[in-house]
């Protein structure tokens, strides 16, 4: 039971990599707060982990709105009276245009949700660690390293996460607070559903890792347990590929 006696905050919580990390945090004993901007989907998860006893409550949080992630980190102690790991995770992808052509507010919506969401969760949680230390997470993306077309914000956003992750690790290190990221490769979850509805699309895609398929949630969050546990230790200011090499070459 790694996380016995931890309290940890996921958001994006309600489906994804943000949900298997969720259940996985409740399976090695943590109390978990399952946060997402979807109600529905939000209690089905805390729902689902209380059915296997654990011990999860769901807050809404829309991660663009700094009151918002505020509140939660408040509500989380008021509930549980302490913050242990911060997952910040909600994603949302952009609408595909080329960067001369992508609407101004459809760059703003995705840099809202991705990367200032990311801030707040960074800020807030810290505020809530300084005294007794912890673990933030923040979920990056290959594509905050290499680029594909018409993902302009996408990239932006998360290339964005790469280098806060750093900056933050540094500023928090004094109050034994580490800031680590994970960039995932190809997962199959809602944020790609409308890829994995085009079949040709579909595999091109996938043949961007290096073994041609794409990885699952469980894979993902098998790698945020390890981080946020206390196996990673001496893990810190680093952003860490889970995508089965599709960082490493050139296709
Ligand atoms: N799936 C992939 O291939 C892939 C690859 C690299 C990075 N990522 C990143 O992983 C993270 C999780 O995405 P996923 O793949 O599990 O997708 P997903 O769509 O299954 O999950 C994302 C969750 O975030 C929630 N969300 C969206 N906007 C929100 C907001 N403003 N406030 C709170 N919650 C919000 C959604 O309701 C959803 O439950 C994202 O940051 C995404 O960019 C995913």
């Amino acid at each position: 039971m790694r996380f016995a006696n931890k309290v940890a905050i996921v958001t994006g919580a309600g489906s994804g990599i943000g949900r298997a990390s969720a259940q996985q945090f409740a399976r090695e004993g943590a109390r978990v707060v399952v946060a997402d901007v979807n109600p529905e989907s939000g209690a089905m998860t805390a729902a689902a982990i209380k059915e296997r006893g654990g011990d999860a409550v769901f807050i809404p949080v829309d991660t663009s709105s700094y009151e918002s992630v505020a509140s939660l980190v408040q509500q989380t102690l008021g509930t549980y009276g302490q913050l242990d790991i911060m997952f910040n995770n909600a994603g949302i992808v952009n609408a595909q245009y080329a960067v001369h052509e992508m609407p101004v507010e459809e760059y703003h919506r995705t840099v809202a949700v991705n990367q200032h969401g990311v801030f707040y969760g960074i800020k807030a949680a810290a505020n809530a660690m300084k005294d007794r230390g912890g673990v933030i997470i923040n979920t990056a993306s290959i594509y905050g390293y290499i680029a594909d077309r018409k993902q302009f914000p996408y990239h932006a956003s998360k290339g964005a996460v790469v280098m806060m992750t750093k900056s933050a690790a540094l500023d928090l290190a004094r109050y034994n607070i580490r800031v680590v990221g994970i960039a995932p490769g190809l997962i199959e979850t809602g944020i790609v559903s409308e890829w994995r509805k085009n079949p040709a699309l579909w595999s091109k895609i996938e043949r961007a890792q290096m073994r041609g398929k794409a990885g699952t949630p469980e894979q993902v969050a098998q790698m945020v347990a390890f981080l946020a546990s206390d196996e990673a230790s001496f893990l810190n200011g680093h952003v860490f590929c889970v995508d089965d090499g599709a960082a490493s070459f050139k296709r």
